[in-house]
């Protein structure tokens, strides 16, 4: 892949959303122009830090899907594997995944956040992932909790704690200093932090969405998803594949008078940190 491929893969990525959506039995909205120059933004920023794991399949001069594989330190991420609904099935995402595998051939652990999609299951799975079922997390918060009084808004000086937090979960920092965190941050997400003695951690959240929360205990990460509860307000809260190593945040979201249901994935493998308390992006995992 290179820069001038954003536009094609932006391009098949919502071609193959919308055919996701219908085959759900939604219809599928129109995306707002903020939405596609974020995803352009993101692809950019993947294809500075990681260009060897931006990956086209293509057909002609046309893309028909694509890979983005990350490697943090000995860890590879995927966030994203799509192809086109038109060339689907025919063995183009099996050939994407082993290229983005090949990428981080001697990487010592894995991360993947998987659909519903049950090719996607079953690709992971048979490629040496150990899949977390997850729960999705929605509705509205219909008893808001009181506002935790000791989390406040992060700063530039806080993606040193974030880095020493992520150590801890997962075992790798997201880039180095908490690069990958900034650039979310900086791509519109808020960001709050808790730093009180053991309790440490940190959110990352748009509208009703958490991107990534991570914390040195459940108490930490429960004070730090009420805070994310409060400052949502009327919003539709969604958390997606919230395994059940996260029992902190499911009791949590039903104190909240929030809704679960079977929504998403983790796959893992190798040698990470505990992954909880830990609600993983699946974007930057
Ligand atoms: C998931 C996706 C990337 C898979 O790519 P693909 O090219 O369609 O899939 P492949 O043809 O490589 O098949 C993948 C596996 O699923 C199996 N498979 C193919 N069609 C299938 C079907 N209709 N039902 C169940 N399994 C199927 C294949 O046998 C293959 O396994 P194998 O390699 O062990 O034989 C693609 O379908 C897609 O973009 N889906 C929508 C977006 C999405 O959910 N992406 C995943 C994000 S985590």
């Amino acid at each position: 892949m290179t820069t001038d491929d954003v536009a094609g893969v932006d391009e098949q990525k919502m071609a193959t959303f919308e055919a996701q959506d219908r085959e759900e039995g939604r219809e599928p909205e129109p995306v707002p122009d903020e939405v596609g120059d974020r995803n352009a933004a993101r692809l950019r920023h993947q294809l500075g830090t990681d260009p060897g794991g931006c990956l086209v399949a293509v057909e002609g001069e046309r893309i028909v899907g694509h890979a983005v594989a990350l490697l943090r330190e000995h860890l590879w991420c995927l966030p994203m594997l799509h192809v086109h609904p038109e060339s689907q099935s025919g063995g183009i995402g099996r050939r994407l995944l082993d290229a983005a595998l090949a990428y981080g051939k001697d990487a010592e652990a894995g991360i993947i956040m998987a659909s519903s999609d049950p090719r996607a299951i079953r690709l992971y799975t048979t490629s040496g992932f150990v899949l977390h079922p997850g729960m999705e997390v929605s509705g509205r918060v219909r008893r808001p909790p009181p506002a935790p009084a000791d989390i406040r808004d992060g700063d530039d000086d806080d993606f040193g704690l974030t880095a020493e937090v992520d150590r801890q979960v997962r075992g790798v920092p997201h880039g180095a200093d908490g690069s990958d965190l900034r650039f979310i941050r900086d791509l519109g997400s808020r960001f709050a932090v808790l730093d009180r003695g053991g309790d440490r951690g940190y959110v990352l959240w748009r509208d009703g969405r958490v991107v990534i929360l991570a914390a040195t205990t459940d108490a930490a990460a429960c004070e730090l998803l009420r805070h994310f509860f409060v400052a949502a307000g009327d919003d539709d809260i969604d958390i997606w594949a919230v395994t059940g190593a996260q029992q902190w945040a499911i009791l949590t979201a039903y104190d909240a008078g929030l809704v679960l249901k079977p929504g998403g994935a983790l796959l893992t493998r190798g040698r990470l940190g505990p992954m909880a308390p830990y609600l993983a992006s699946g974007l930057y995992l």
